[in-house]
């Protein structure tokens, strides 16, 4: 299946991903993880990103198009992808259509998690993040068995540096004004599935889950 993951910063997206991919067998496709391991490898792409990154901007489309479409022509998307984090402006989704219908691979659904304000400040503020294999915590509602240690791997868990309630102001913004119209226009085309993302993650996940189901 080919499915875009959708909401703004904190809502569950990285975290949902995780489950879909295992569930439906298809690779995790996350603009915002391709992105910091070009920053970590100090790629040409990665100094250009870093800063609007680190601000809580959006890098520009021209840069995010050619990385999508390089990896969607990867063979473990022969069975579908999960995109997150893409498309998030209107141009992205325009030159995304023209992608999709050249590798002949269209979405078949949209998940848009929706999450309030207070509950995105304490989900961004309380994360934690893996930097080797990415995997998600959070310190209050989902803790790693030993403090600071990643479950999956033993390494260092750290905090992102855009994960703090001034750079979250920064990305809400950029979600208002860049990223809802996106929601709009595939809603137009009768793809989105509205979720209330604000309940436990095995909740969000049944949710998800259900409405994926109807998908022919
Ligand atoms: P990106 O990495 O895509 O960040 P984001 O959209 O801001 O989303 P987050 O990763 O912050 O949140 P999430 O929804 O994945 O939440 P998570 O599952 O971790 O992008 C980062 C930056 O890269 C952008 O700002 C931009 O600069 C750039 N970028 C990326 N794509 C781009 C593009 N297409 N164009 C231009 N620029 C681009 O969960 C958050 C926390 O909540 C975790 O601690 C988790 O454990 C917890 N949690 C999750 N679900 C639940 C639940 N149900 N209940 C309780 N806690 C929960």
């Amino acid at each position: 299946m080919n499915i875009l993951i959708m909401g703004p910063a904190g809502a569950g997206k990285g975290t949902m991903s995780e489950r879909i991919i295992a569930e439906y067998d298809i690779p995790h496709i996350s603009t915002g993880d391709m992105l910091r391991e070009n920053v970590r490898n100090e790629t040409e792409l990665g100094l250009e990103a870093k800063a609007y990154m680190e601000a809580g901007k959006l890098v520009p489309d021209e840069l995010i198009n050619a990385m999508v479409e390089k990896r969607l022509q990867e063979s473990d998307c022969e069975k579908g992808y999960l995109l997150d984090g893409f498309p998030r402006t209107l141009v992205q989704a325009e030159e995304f259509a023209k992608i999709a219908d050249r590798i002949n691979k269209p979405i078949q659904a949209v998940v848009a998690l929706e999450v309030g304000i207070e509950a995105l400040e304490q989900r961004i503020t309380g994360r934690r993040i893996c930097p080797k294999c990415g995997a998600i915590y959070h310190m209050q509602s989902h803790p790693p068995k030993v403090e600071g240690t990643c479950d999956e791997c033993g390494s260092e868990i750290i905090q992102r540096k855009d994960d703090t309630l001034e750079q979250l102001q920064v990305r809400m913004a950029e979600y208002e004004k860049s990223t809802k119209p996106v929601i709009e226009f595939y809603e137009t085309q009768g793809l989105v599935h509205h979720i209330d993302a604000s309940k436990t993650q095995s909740e969000v996940f049944a949710l998800v889950k259900e409405a994926l189901g109807k998908v022919a």
